[in-house]
């Protein structure tokens, strides 16, 4: 049985198995010492007010399975508090508080507090964090250790929520589709919204080679991601195999396409493997940082299929929670996996929207 610290040597093509998409971009899960920069690439900036948009944004994913949005409407002062409340919900809170909501599987997602280097089973990631899904909204006292911050990031996921209809017409259109093809399935849709504390690192931490957070690609739709203060993310350029790192204005939203898009787009817009580094200046690394994404994922019963817009699909349809678990079954063990014996029963005829319906355990 590997073990976390089995993750700092490990690569991803060692869990290969558990993919759901192409993979074949081999890197360490942690930082390693012969790995090499990409300083040309810019990540491309779409500004969604621009009549241009669907067309820079679908150039954007396609080329790196990332773009930084602006015009997007979220007022950047939300970001200012969403920080200063992670920071004081983490310190706040003591561990034993923090592990009465430790994370549970809740439909396709692990949902609830992970504490600092359990993350994953795979590597000992240097953070903290917290996931929140709908249920958590709609049943704030149960996955909220406060009233006020369910309130207040509730804000965050509805300004966030209004964005997921145009980055999806804006994609579908890119490729040629019927712009409103998701509109229904993302209507209250399901997502994650995850509050990342990364604790200043000791000289242990420092010395074990450990990373922030591991190499991986996401497993949703797409991710918002405001642009956080602290320097890390770094995202892998799959054409040249070199780390690009991020660096977004703040009061921007770093958007990435994730394993479902992979799938449904039939690898054009691919998900992209990213990871959050320590930071170069020394001083750096004994300072907090904090970020919070959001995935957006469909509803568990729903079918993950091609495009029908797509010619020659590479992947038949499957049902998203055995797409889901089956991948983050290996972050979490093989038993996480949900099988569903109503697969082998499904066809390529049948129509996704005629699966709607909401989680099953909510
Ligand atoms: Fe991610």
């Amino acid at each position: 049985m590997p073990t976390r610290d089995d993750g700092i040597r490990a690569t991803n093509q060692d869990f290969i198995r558990y993919e759901g998409v192409d993979k074949r971009q081999s890197y360490h899960l942690a930082e390693a010492d012969d790995e090499q920069f990409d300083e040309e690439l810019q990540v491309r900036i779409c500004d969604m007010r621009a009549p241009t948009f669907a067309r820079d944004l679908g150039d954007a994913l396609r080329e790196i399975g990332f773009a930084i949005l602006d015009g997007h409407g979220v007022d950047p002062a939300l970001y200012d508090e969403a920080e200063a409340r992670v920071l004081e919900m983490f310190r706040r809170l003591t561990l034993e508080e923090k592990m009465r909501f430790r994370a549970q599987r809740h439909g396709s997602i692990n949902q609830g507090y992970f504490p600092i280097k359990e993350t994953s089973n795979m590597h000992p990631d240097l953070v903290e964090g917290w996931v929140f899904c709908r249920r958590a909204f709609e049943r704030p006292r149960d996955f909220w250790p406060d009233a006020g911050n369910a309130a207040f990031f509730e804000q965050i996921v509805r300004a966030h929520e209004r964005l997921i209809l145009p980055i999806m017409q804006a994609l579908l259109t890119y490729l040629g589709c019927d712009a409103h093809l998701y509109d229904a399935k993302l209507t209250g849709t399901n997502f994650g919204l995850r509050l990342n504390y990364y604790p200043p690192m000791s000289d242990g931490d420092d010395a074990s080679g450990a990373a922030r957070l591991l190499g991986h690609e996401d497993v949703d739709l797409f991710t918002f991601l405001p642009a956080p203060r602290t320097e890390g993310l770094q995202i892998l350029n799959r054409r040249n195999m070199k780390w690009v790192r991020m660096d977004a204005p703040r009061g921007t939203i770093i958007l990435n396409s994730g394993d479902y898009m992979q799938r449904i787009s039939n690898d054009i817009f691919p998900s992209t493997t990213h990871r959050v580094s320590k930071p170069r200046d020394p001083a750096q690394r004994r300072a907090t940082r904090v970020s919070f994404p959001m995935a957006v994922y469909v509803w568990e019963e729903e079918l993950l299929e091609v495009l029908p817009c797509i010619e020659s699909p590479k992947y038949p349809p499957v049902k998203a929670i055995e797409f889901h678990t089956g991948i983050t079954s290996k972050f979490y063990g093989d038993d996480y996996a949900v099988k569903s014996s109503k697969l082998s029963a499904l066809s390529s005829q049948e129509k996704p929207g005629e699966q709607k319906g909401g989680s099953p355990e909510s």
